[in-house]
C-alpha cells in the first residue's frame, strides 16, 4: 500500500500543502461541535500524528474511531495548530481493520504487570515501543561502532559441546527420549544425534578467541542461553550477548575497548532516540538524560577485588550476605560499590580464581585473576570479561584443577600450542544495557518474548 511514515509526515515541512496517505493505529479520538481528530500511531516515531476531520465533509466508518483499529488516511498535510510539525486535514478514511471494546491495551489497565501478559500486544503502548526503538538503535550502534574500530563480526555457534561459562547452565540439545536400557551416561549420549552430550552455548567466547587469533579483532553479537534458576529481574534464560575478542590485548586494554564502546553507545541512543529518552526521564526514571549524559563525560572507575572488599567489609552490617575475602560479590554488594561508594560505573579487577571461570589469565600473586566486571547504577554487573590465560601449561592445570574433559577443550587448547598470544575480550549483557538506557527496572520489559525459568508465553 502506498503511504508515508508518520515519522516523515510529522517532521518534512516540504510536505505541506501536498496529499499524503498514512496508516497506522488508533491512539485516542475527541470531537467537538465542528471538527474531530483521530490521534495515529504507526510505530516510526514516539509522536503521533494528528488528524483533523472537518466535521460533515466526509463520509467514513464509525469503526475507524476506535480505541487500537487500523485504518488509512489521505489527507492534505499542514502545519500543526500547536507546537511545530505537521497535522493531517483529512480528505478520505478507510478501515483495514476494527478492534473491539475487549482489546487489551486501554489506556487505564496498562500496568507493566499486566502488560506481560500480553506480550503480543504490548508494544502497541508508548512505552514499549520506545523500548524497542531503542534496543534497535543501539544494536545498530554495536555494528556500527566494532566495523568503524576495525573489527570483524564472527557468527558463533549456538550448539555447543563445551560449557565456556563451567557453571553447569547449559540447556541440552537432544533428539531421543531417556531411555532405560542405556546403562551408562556415555552410552546415551552416544546414540543421540551428536554423539556426544551438546547443549545451547551460554556464550560465543571460546570460538570468538579461535576468529581473534587469526583476525585480530572480532566480536560475536547473537543469543547467549542459560539454565539458571534465579528468577530475577536481571537474569533470563535466552539474552543477547555482545562479546569482542582482541588479539594482543591485556586486562587495561580490555577495559579501555568496553569504557570506550559503552560510551559511544549511550551516545548513539542520546542522539538518535531524543524523544524516546524523554519520555522515560519524564515517566520511568527522573533525571534518565542527566545520568546518561554525566556518563559519557566522565571517566568510570577501577577498583581491584581486594580494595572492593576492604570497602564492603566496613559496611557489612547492611548487607543480606556479608562479605569476605573470597565471597562472590551479590547484586546488592555491587549497587552499593557503584551507587554509593563510586557514583558512576566501576570496573572491579583481579579477582579470586576460585570464583572465576578457568580460561582466565592467572596473576603473579596465585590467587587472582585478571578479570574484571563493569558494574553500572541501578543496574549492577552488565558487562564481565577478562584477559584470557595464554600459557598452556597454566591452562591446562586450571582446567585440571575443576574436573574438565580436556578431550572436549582440544582446539581450545590448541590455540595456546601454535603460536600463543595474550589476548583478552568482555561479555555485554544487551538487554541489561536497555535498561540502563531506558531506565526499564525489570529485564522482561526490554525483550519481546522474555524465556525465564517457567516463562515460555
Ligand atoms: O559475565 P558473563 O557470564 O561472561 C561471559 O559469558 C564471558 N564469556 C564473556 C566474555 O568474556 N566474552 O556474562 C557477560 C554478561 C554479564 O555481565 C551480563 O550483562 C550478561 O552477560 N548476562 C546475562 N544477561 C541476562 N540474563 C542472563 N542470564 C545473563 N547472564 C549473563
Ligand atoms: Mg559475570
Amino acid at each position: 500500500m502506498k503511504h508515508l511514515d508518520i515519522r516523515e509526515v510529522l517532521n518534512k515541512q516540504e510536505l505541506r500543502g501536498q496529499t499524503a496517505v498514512v496508516c497506522g493505529w488508533v491512539r485516542t479520538f475527541r470531537e467537538s461541535a465542528q471538527v474531530a481528530f483521530l490521534e495515529l500511531s504507526d510505530g516510526t516515531s514516539f509522536q503521533k500524528l494528528q488528524v483533523v476531520i472537518e466535521k460533515g465533509s466526509l463520509a467514513f466508518d464509525p469503526e475507524c474511531t476506535k480505541l487500537g483499529a487500523s485504518v488509512a488516511v489521505k489527507g492534505v498535510v499542514v502545519q500543526a495548530y500547536k507546537g511545530e510539525g505537521n497535522e493531517l486535514n483529512a480528505t478520505e478514511i478507510s478501515l483495514l481493520g476494527k478492534c473491539p471494546p475487549e482489546y487489551p491495551i486501554q489506556k487505564k489497565r496498562t500496568t507493566l504487570e499486566f502488560l506481560r501478559t500480553v506480550p503480543h500486544l504490548r508494544l502497541r503502548t508508548n512505552t514499549f515501543a520506545a523500548v524497542f526503538r531503542v534496543r534497535s538503535v543501539a544494536a545498530q550502534a554495536i555494528h556500527r561502532y566494532f566495523h568503524e574500530h576495525g573489527y570483524y563480526y564472527i557468527n558463533a555457534p549456538l550448539i555447543t559441546a563445551s560449557d565456556c561459562e563451567g557453571a553447569g547452565e547449559m540447556f541440552r540439545v537432544t533428539t531421543q527420549p531417556w531411555n532405560a536400557s542405556y546403562k551408562t551416561e556415555e552410552e546415551y549420549y552416544k546414540n543421540d544425534f551428536f554423539g556426544v552430550k551438546a547443549g545451547l552455548s551460554v556464550s560465543g567466547q571460546l570460538e570468538g578467541e579461535v576468529a581473534a587469533t587469526a583476525l585480530g579483532k572480532i566480536y560475536t553479537f547473537g543469543p547467549s542461553f542459560r539454565a539458571e534458576n534465579s528468577n530475577t529481574t536481571r537474569h533470563l534464560a535466552e539474552f543477547w550477548h555482545v562479546e569482542p575478542e582482541v588479539a594482543f590485548a591485556e586486562l587495561p586494554d580490555v577495559i579501555e575497548i568496553a569504557e570506550d564502546l559503552l560510551k559511544y553507545l549511550i551516545g548513539a541512543v542520546l542522539e538518535e532516540c531524543p524523544d524516546e529518552l524523554r519520555f522515560f526521564d519524564s515517566f520511568v526514571e527522573k533525571g534518565l538524560i542527566e545520568k546518561l549524559r554525566h556518563v559519557v563525560a566522565s571517566d568510570f572507575a577501577v577498583c581491584p577485588y581486594t580494595e572492593a572488599i576492604g570497602i564492603l567489609q566496613k559496611e557489612n552490617a547492611r548487607f543480606q550476605f556479608p562479605v569476605e575475602w573470597g565471597s562472590d560479590l551479590q547484586s546488592e554488594h555491587e549497587r552499593y560499590l557503584t551507587e554509593q561508594v563510586f557514583k558512576r560505573p566501576v570496573f572491579v579487577t583481579d579477582y579470586p580464581k576460585e570464583i572465576k571461570s578457568f580460561y582466565m589469565k592467572q596473576n603473579a600473586d596465585g590467587r587472582t585473576v585478571a578479570a574484571t566486571d563493569l558494574l553500572v547504577p541501578g543496574i549492577g554487573e552488565i558487562i564481565g570479561g577478562s584477559e584470557r590465560e595464554a600459557d598452556p601449561q597454566k591452562l591446562r592445570a586450571a582446567m585440571e584443577e575443576r574436573k574438565m574433559d580436556l578431550s572436549a577443550y582440544r582446539q581450545y587448547l590448541d590455540l595456546r600450542t601454535f603460536g600463543t598470544v595474550p589476548h583478552g575480550g568482555f561479555g555485554l549483557g544487551f538487554e541489561r544495557f536497555v535498561m540502563y538506557c531506558t531506565g526499564m527496572e525489570n529485564i522482561r520489559d526490554v525483550t519481546l518474548f522474555p524465556r525465564s525459568s517457567k516463562n515460555i508465553m
